[in-house]
């Protein structure tokens, strides 16, 4: 009965499936093509940060939508042709999709494939396969920014109908392999774009294109030999890209140019840019660059080519320039009027040269990129600058300028976004505010190192960052700075405010960094930190501020940095600070902090802490010993950390001030494993802990000034990373352990005024120290105070093999490394966040790393912000396509 009762049932399933298969015939695709695709779902998994790109925001994955009851023609990015329903085109671009891709993946049974785009995914380091080459019909293919590694296989060159081609790699993850590119460009002999970056070509530039060709994009390829003048000739380029390829010779002027010739787009920055036959040096004087009949070029790059002397003057023939950039040259003379003439200009990049003299007015209303910082210019700033209404980008940083500012000045430039005036002459006109609806799309203003008197003034409402340090003004902090909702970085450092800090500081919504150091400002900290307040770096050194440390900075649970030395606060040990989980730098310096410093064994207080600077002020008792052993970070070197970091992020840097080797030192960056230990001139007595000797990743530690006593510990000998010991003005005994000498870093060492005996330890460091370092001891002997010690090897430590200058050599290349990655903030995401935690895995050297880095990330940084325009921008070194 059962039986007989389902099977109508059964039929009726069958009957409607069947029903709904054929009623979408029409469209159906075949169901060995949906079973591949969904195979090939399956080999990945869905995450957001595989498609961490700017272009990707907001799109969702596409193989989401893939499912089995529709018909997987309709599936997102997929697309069928009409009459066979072939899958003809896959895009699974930005689709998060994450793992290997392996070379017997289901995709390649879609042998019909006319499009594949699979770029801005994270397939995980997997090689390329061979199996592409398969793709007999493909005539687009994009496989950029997808972490492929490895050679890509020369079957690539059996693609003969391709017209598209696009590899864009991070690193030198990806190779072409040597002289493949010329075999790639004899076979595709159909492509209109071949765009490879960022991977090892290793090549020549092959004699022979395909005549169709419209873009070649092949920067940071390692392209050597001479560029051709053939290249030139190519009757439909519009777009030639050889940026970065610093062997890449190219020999100007370039003067046999076909007249109907479409180039728009020529990028040769940071190429071997060699003229013939004239040398280098008195080159640009009479002798062309190029032919004068490239009327039709609409951007010009060629930053970092060494070139000297003044702007070459037969570019002043390119009337439909829109893009120009030549900076990071030695350029020098005034801006010529021809640039300032030229009709269509909107990107103008002449930064990091030698220009000197005034602007002239420009003719452009275009403009909306002007970046002159690191020159000699001179006021005025032309009326014409100030009347752009589509400019975005103003820097006129590091000048001889010297105008009378007022905010009113800027208010036609309704779409600024960075306004950068910082390190010139500025004075301010403006006794008033400034009216908060002028200039409203102000995120960055950067006023720092000028002449600016008189009052705070308050930026638009819109700002984000506002630096206005090194300046002269005085007065009150207005508390109506804390109506700038969007406020991240305030910084007022090094003026002559006075009065109070306004306690509403603690409710602004987004104060990331207050830097108010080096004022006039006294009272009691006042402000009331909410909770989940976002701040990370707060900084009050250098004022007169009174009474006791705010407790409610309990509440900022993001809190990196604090400073709040030279000042009067009189107050007991933060020790509630130690529940802060991120606080890497507490420093309390030169206060009137009082009382013992106690804490239980058990408390896991300050986990991150790196620096803790609490010198010259009340403290007494014992050292705190339980305090020491809780300093988690400070117990191991970090051995994965080979690129360095520093505290702060691209818009601002942490600096402190910090006594070392006897001097006071201003470290303008801190590199995050710099740790330092200063508890010098208080009153603190009894032993040094042995404990201390398990903070191995400790650099500099000043015990100097108090009250100590007992035997230096012989477990110092294990901070293998110190570079700065001062023990002086103890009641220190005993002899100074051998182990010191270990030390190979150890560059400054101060043991004197105490009560010490026996011989000074020899060989390694102890060879260098003067008898500074132990005078002031009843019975030392021995190098360099005296020779009775010599030859006795009492105290002698092995030499090793370390050679003494090792410590400034180290100091130097750590010192280079951090000029070198001066822009690179690790705050910053996006490509340079991708692209470091790629690299981080496959780059040899760091530091050419860097140079790419900062190269990328002025423009990148912008282009966050400020997306739409920024799309515009597509210029240099940075191409997302
Ligand atoms: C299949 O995909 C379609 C379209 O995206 C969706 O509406 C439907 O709910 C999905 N079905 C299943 C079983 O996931
Ligand atoms: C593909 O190859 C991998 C190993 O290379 C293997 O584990 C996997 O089972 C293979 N898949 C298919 C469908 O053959
Ligand atoms: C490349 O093309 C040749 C000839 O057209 C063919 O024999 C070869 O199998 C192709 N290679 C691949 C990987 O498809
Ligand atoms: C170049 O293309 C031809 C067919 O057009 C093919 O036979 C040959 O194998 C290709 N060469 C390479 C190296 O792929
Ligand atoms: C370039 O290719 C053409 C045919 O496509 C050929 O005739 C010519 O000799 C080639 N030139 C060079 C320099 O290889
Ligand atoms: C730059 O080009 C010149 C002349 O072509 C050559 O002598 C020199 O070696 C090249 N430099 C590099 C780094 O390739
Ligand atoms: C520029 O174009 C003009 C007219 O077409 C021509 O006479 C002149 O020779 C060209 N100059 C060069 C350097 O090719
Ligand atoms: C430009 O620099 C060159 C040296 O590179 C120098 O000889 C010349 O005098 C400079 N010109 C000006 C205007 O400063
Ligand atoms: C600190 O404040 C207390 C009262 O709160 C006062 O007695 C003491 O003198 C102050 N210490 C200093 C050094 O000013
Ligand atoms: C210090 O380190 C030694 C060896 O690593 C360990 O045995 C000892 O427990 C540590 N002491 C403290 C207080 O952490």
């Amino acid at each position: 009965m059962e039986n007989i009762e389902k099977l109508p049932l059964f039929v009726l399933y069958v009957f409607l499936f069947q029903l709904g298969f054929s009623s979408c015939l029409p469209h159906l695709c075949p169901k060995d093509l949906a079973l591949a695709l969904l195979e090939f779902k399956k080999m990945f998994v869905i995450n957001p940060f595989a498609s961490n790109f700017e272009e990707c925001e907001g799109l969702s994955p596409k193989t989401l939508s893939w499912n089995t009851s529709v018909d997987c023609c309709s599936w997102d990015g997929v697309h069928c042709e009409e009459t066979t329903s072939e899958v003809i085109e896959l895009d699974l671009r930005c689709s998060q999709l994450q793992g290997k891709f392996l070379s017997n993946s289901s995709i390649f049974q879609l042998s019909a494939l006319k499009r594949l785009d699979l770029s801005m995914n994270d397939f995980s380091d997997s090689n390329i396969s061979p199996n592409f080459g398969g793709f007999s019909s493909l005539t687009y293919l994009d496989l950029s920014y997808s972490t492929f590694t490895g050679q890509i296989p020369s079957e690539i060159s059996n693609l003969s109908k391709l017209r598209s081609l696009r590899i864009y790699g991070y690193s030198t993850g990806l190779t072409l392999g040597p002289h493949k590119l010329g075999q790639l460009l004899k076979n595709l002999t159909e492509l209109r774009e071949l765009e490879l970056s960022n991977m090892g070509i290793s090549s020549t530039i092959p004699p022979n294109f395909s005549s169709y060709l419209t873009t070649l994009r092949l920067p940071g390829t390692q392209l050597y030999g001479i560029l051709p003048e053939r290249v030139f000739h190519l009757p439909n380029l519009r777009l030639l890209d050889l940026s970065r390829n610093s062997q890449l010779s190219v020999s100007f002027p370039i003067t046999k140019w076909n007249s109907s010739a479409s180039l728009k787009d020529l990028s040769l920055n940071g190429v071997n840019f060699t003229t013939v036959p004239e040398p280098m040096s008195n080159f640009f004087g009479p002798v062309r660059l190029f032919n004068e009949n490239w009327t039709q070029l609409e951007s010009l790059n060629l930053q970092s080519n060494f070139l000297t002397g003044p702007i070459p003057s037969d570019v002043s023939g390119f009337q439909s320039l829109q893009r120009l950039s030549m900076s990071s040259n030695s350029l020098n003379g005034t801006i010529p009027s021809w640039i300032s003439s030229l009709p269509s200009l909107k990107y103008l990049d002449l930064r990091n040269n030698s220009f000197s003299g005034q602007l002239e007015e420009f003719k452009s209303k275009e403009l909306f990129w002007i970046d002159l910082n690191k020159n000699y210019l001179q006021s005025p700033i032309p009326n014409s600058l100030l009347n752009q209404e589509n400019l975005m980008f103003l820097s006129l940083s590091s000048n001889n300028f010297s105008d009378n500012l007022n905010f009113s000045m800027f208010s036609n430039l309704s779409g600024l976004g960075t306004l950068n005036l910082s390190y010139n002459s500025f004075s301010w006109a403006d006794k008033d505010q400034v009216k908060s609806n002028l200039l409203n799309s102000l995120y960055d203003l950067d006023l720092r190192s000028n002449l600016l008197q008189g009052s705070l003034p308050i930026p638009p409402s819109s700002i984000e960052n506002f630096y206005i340090s090194h300046n002269k003004l005085s007065g009150h902090i207005p508390s109506t700075i804390c109506k700038l909702e969007f406020l991240r970085v305030l910084d007022l450092a090094s003026n002559s405010l006075k009065g109070a800090i306004p306690p509403c500081f603690g409710n602004m919504s987004a104060i990331e960094v207050l830097d108010l150091r080096y004022n006039n400002l006294s009272g009691t900290i006042q402000t009331n930190f909410s909770v989940g307040n976002p701040l990370r770096s707060f900084n009050l050194r250098g004022n007169q501020l009174e009474g006791k440390i705010p407790r409610s900075l309990i509440n900022s649970k993001r809190l990196e940095v604090l400073d709040l030395g030279n000042n009067e606060l009189n107050d007991t040990f933060p020790m509630w600070l130690g529940t802060l989980p991120n606080l890497m730098v507490l420093i309390l310096r030169s206060n009137k902090l009082h009382g013992p410093i106690r804490t239980s064994k058990t408390k896991r207080l300050f986990p991150q802490l790196r620096i803790i600077d609490i010198s010259s002020n009340g403290f007494y008792g014992d050292l705190p010993t339980h305090l020491l052993e809780n300093f988690q970070a400070m117990k191991k070197v970090d051995e994965d950390m080979k690129i360095p970091m520093y505290i702060g992020d691209y818009y601002y840097k942490d600096s402190i001030t910090i006594s070392s080797k006897g001097m006071s030192m201003e470290l303008v960056r801190i590199f995050s494993m710099y740790t330092v230990i200063d508890l010098s001139s208080n009153r603190f007595e009894g032993y040094i802990p042995s404990v201390i000797g398990n903070l191995t990743s400790l650099v500099l530690l000043n015990l100097s000034h108090n009250s100590l006593e007992g035997h230096i510990p012989t477990s110092l000998g294990s901070v293998s990373a110190l570079q700065s010991l001062d023990l002086s003005f103890n009641k220190l005994g005993g002899e100074i352990p051998v182990q010191l000498a270990s030390l190979t870093f150890l560059g400054f060492l101060s043991v004197s005024h105490n009560h010490l005996v026996g011989c000074i330890p020899s060989g390694n460091q102890f060879a260098t120290f003067q008898s500074g370092s132990f005078e002031g001891n009843d019975e030392l002997r021995g190098f360099p105070i005296s020779k009775d010690c010599g030859g006795r090897g009492h105290g002698h430590v092995p030499q090793s093999t370390t050679p003494s200058a090792l410590d400034d050599q180290e100091e130097d290349s750590g010192f280079e490394i951090s000029w070198e990655a001066v822009l690179m903030g690790y705050g910053c995401g996006l490509i340079i966040g991708i692209s470091i935690i790629y690299i981080m895995s496959s780059i040899r050297k760091p530091i050419q790393l860097f140079r790419m880095i900062a190269e990328w990330e002025h423009k990148v940084i912008t282009m966050r912000k400020k997306k739409k325009v920024a799309r515009q921008v597509r210029y240099s070194t940075l191409t997302l396509h």
